[in-house]
């Protein structure tokens, strides 16, 4: 396929996909994707950039296209279980129980790879990461290409994944000249950080990447997993997926995460000189030094998690040099958000120990 010149764009309403602009975009985006192109599109976690996922050389433009390392698989996404289980070696009792439950949805499983699934997916792994999203235009855009969808978050590698359109057309549109076929718009993914991974060809089952769908709900449905501290880990080798490397879903400024509210750091660097963002949980923001950026985050856990991506995509553009977060407090409700700005971050002060 010739690479677009520039990125077709259309707005679709969710709640009406099926009206006839709708149609025809999601039609567009559809034969883009089975002729080996990129098509950019919401999910219920973040936008992810996509690709049919039995076609190498369409697979290897995502890994183009964000700068990705090859050691580092991508989520094949499907519309109904039955090729979910086309895609896997071996289906597990686990998948089947697991995907009654939580599919569609954010919850991603990794299973033994069939043959058919193309190496570049998967990095070479003998295993697949397969998810069905929950979101109506990620669901249409599947059933209208009739193709498995392999799709990593629409940001170039190591940046804020996208959670509005908007962030697509300024992160990754921007930054690879036209590498991006379509974008279908469908406003803000609801979710806001990316899928649970859950490894489901070791036994006990090992948690990749914690999400939206917790440890404990995944436990009554099959019993005990592995859930590693997910303290960032000092070596590379010893990861249990190449995603979840230390550096992560950064912002552009240096991050800091502190255990609690750090005034006096903020007044600092703005004393510095030094445009400062600050991420906060604290109801208080009066007496905030001046040209420092306040973002009030929500303290329910779920409304956190919907709101992070969105406030550092915010923080970037506002040009600010550094951002200071108050860590949210430990518990299985505050894991996914705290792994994401604990990846963010270049500094964690913590009660114990300062990490890198
Ligand atoms: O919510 C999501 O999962 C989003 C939307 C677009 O679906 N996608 C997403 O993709 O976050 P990405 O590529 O940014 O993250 C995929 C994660 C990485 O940590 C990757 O290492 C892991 O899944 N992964 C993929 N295949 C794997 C495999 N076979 N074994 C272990 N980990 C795997
Ligand atoms: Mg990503």
């Amino acid at each position: 396929m010739s690479m677009a010149s520039s990125t077709s764009i259309y707005r679709l309403e969710p709640s009406s996909i099926a009206d006839a602009a709708s149609v025809a975009a999601l039609r567009h985006a559809a034969e883009v994707v089975r002729r080996g192109g990129l098509v950019a599109f919401p999910t219920e976690t973040v936008y992810g950039l996509g690709a049919n996922a039995l076609d190498p050389a369409a697979v290897a433009r995502i890994f183009t296209a964000k700068g990705r390392p090859a050691n580092n698989p991508l989520i094949v996404h499907v519309d109904r279980i039955d090729r979910a289980r086309q895609l896997a070696a071996h289906w597990p009792e686990t998948a089947e129980r697991l995907a009654a439950e939580f599919w569609p949805g954010p919850l991603t499983l990794v299973v033994p790879r069939a043959a058919i699934v193309p190496a570049i997916v998967t990095a070479g792994a003998a295993t697949v990461a397969l998810r069905i999203p929950a979101h109506p235009v990620a669901r249409a855009l599947l059933e209208a290409a009739n193709r498995p969808i392999a799709a990593p978050s629409a940001n170039r590698s190591n940046q804020v994944s996208p959670t509005t359109g908007e962030h697509v057309i300024r992160g990754l549109c921007a930054a690879t000249d036209n590498l991006v076929d379509v974008l279908l718009d469908g406003g803000a993914a609801s979710g806001g950080l990316e899928s649970t991974v859950l490894d489901l060809s070791t036994d006990p089952p090992r948690l990749l990447r914690p999400g939206l769908v917790w440890p404990s709900e995944i436990e009554r449905v099959i019993g005990p997993i592995n859930c590693p501290e997910f303290a960032i880990a000092d070596s590379a080798a010893a990861l249990p997926s190449p995603g979840t490397q230390p550096r992560h879903y950064a912002p552009r400024a240096p991050m800091e995460c502190h255990p609690s509210p750090n005034r006096s750091r903020l007044e600092d660097l703005t004393r510095e000189g030094r445009r400062t963002g600050w991420l906060t949980l604290n109801s208080d923001t009066r007496d905030v030094p001046g040209g420092a950026v306040v973002v009030k985050m929500p303290r329910d856990p779920v409304a956190y998690a919907a709101r992070l991506y969105a406030a550092l995509h915010e923080l970037d553009a506002a040009g600010v040099e550094r951002i200071l977060v108050d860590l949210p407090p430990p518990g299985e409700e505050w894991q996914a958000v705290r792994d994401r700005l604990r990846r963010g971050a270049t500094i964690t002060i913590t009660n114990t120990s300062p990490k890198r």
